[in-house]
């Protein structure tokens, strides 16, 4: 007999199932009422009393092993059909989930839209800069402020090596490489030594705009930017000026645009005043013309630079910088619909 459960023991250790239903029916055969267990059990009164210790231990030896294994099978194809059921090979491949622009790309193309539209070329220069590109030709005076390590990141070992803090960088590339007409549009990432939050970070993203030639007034630098805000935001944008300071710029002004929400009416998005300042301009200063190669009493020229991230926002009402840089495919996905 011990032999008898011994084989049954060495059976039940290979047993296999393709199905429940198989599964199934090993559990009718080793343990159901009519099944080997038991008649182990019916038989156990013919073993000599001596031997009774032994086979008892035996016959629960196979009942345990038994058991594990039928649920151990159940077990392994219940897997292997749930895992089925995703596998559906009818299936089409379609729609495939297309990726999405970025919001800040999307604003950005538009903006250079609007000026190739006007006749202005796109200009692009590196993120890595000189001093001279990025203040030296701009007018910046050696101990001006922006210069100063709050403002700008430095190379190591380089002092003279730096992120560029604004993308007038690229118009001083442009004059210094062609005599005017110039009449260009500088997009680029731009970097800030700045504490990260919700409204500032140590790198963002400008257009600038560059138009030097004979005869250019500040009325035509008037008539572009209110032409660009109505492009922008809508017909009914009014534009104001308000004079402001740039060392490379002179006159200089700051522009609002009557608020995109209210309209100039004053709600929350404008705190009240109607009116949300959108971009930096001027006339370009003549020092600056004439460090770049370009003769000041025969050309004048403006120049206007706006973060893209501030008109992202006004447009879509990101209320966290931080959200254009994270990449949470959650927030890029709200702009399916966007071009
Ligand atoms: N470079 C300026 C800035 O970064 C923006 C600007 C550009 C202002 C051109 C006036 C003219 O703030």
């Amino acid at each position: 007999m011990i032999e008898q459960i011994q084989k049954l023991i060495e059976e039940v250790r290979t047993l296999q199932a393709k199905n429940a239903e198989e599964v199934e029916q090993l559990r009718i055969k080793y343990l159901s009422k009519k099944g080997e267990v038991n008649a182990l059990m019916n038989d156990f009164r013919n073993v000599p009393n001596e031997m009774k210790r032994e086979v008892g231990m035996r016959i629960n030896e196979l009942k345990t092993l038994a058991q594990d294994k039928i649920n151990e099978l159940r077990d392994a194809v219940q897997v292997a059909e749930t895992a089925g059921d995703d596998l559906d090979l009818t299936r089409t491949p379609y729609p495939i989930r297309l990726g999405t622009r970025h919001p800040l790309t999307i604003v950005k193309n538009e903006i250079v839209d609007i000026f190739s539209r006007l006749g202005f070329t796109l200009a692009e220069g590196p993120e890595v800069e000189d001093d001279w590109h990025v203040y030296s030709s701009m007018n910046f005076a050696d101990d001006h402020p922006a210069r100063d390590m709050q403002d700008t990141f430095f190379v190591e070992a380089h002092p003279d090596i730096i992120l560029r803090s604004h993308t007038s960088s690229v118009q001083a590339r442009v004059m210094e490489r062609q005599q005017p007409p110039i009449r260009v549009i500088c997009p680029g990432r731009v970097y800030r030594n700045e504490a990260i939050s919700a409204r500032a970070h140590c790198f963002f993203h400008q257009v600038e705009g560059l138009y030097v030639d004979k005869n250019v007034s500040f009325a035509d630098l008037k008539q572009v930017l209110l032409l660009f805000a109505q492009e922008m935001f809508g017909p009914d944008t009014k534009i104001r000026l308000r004079p402001s300071y740039f060392p490379f710029t002179e006159p200089s002004a700051e522009m609002d645009v009557s608020c995109t929400i209210c309209g100039g009416k004053g709600c929350s998005l404008c705190k009240g005043a109607g009116w949300l300042e959108i971009l930096g301009c001027g006339m370009v200063d003549p020092a600056v013309l004439e460090a770049n190669g370009i003769d000041s009493t025969v050309y004048t020229g403006y120049a206007f630079g706006m973060g893209i991230e501030r008109i992202a926002n006004l447009k879509y009402q990101v209320k966290d910088l931080r959200m254009f840089s994270e990449n949470d495919v959650r927030f890029l996905q709200e702009f399916t619909s966007a071009n």
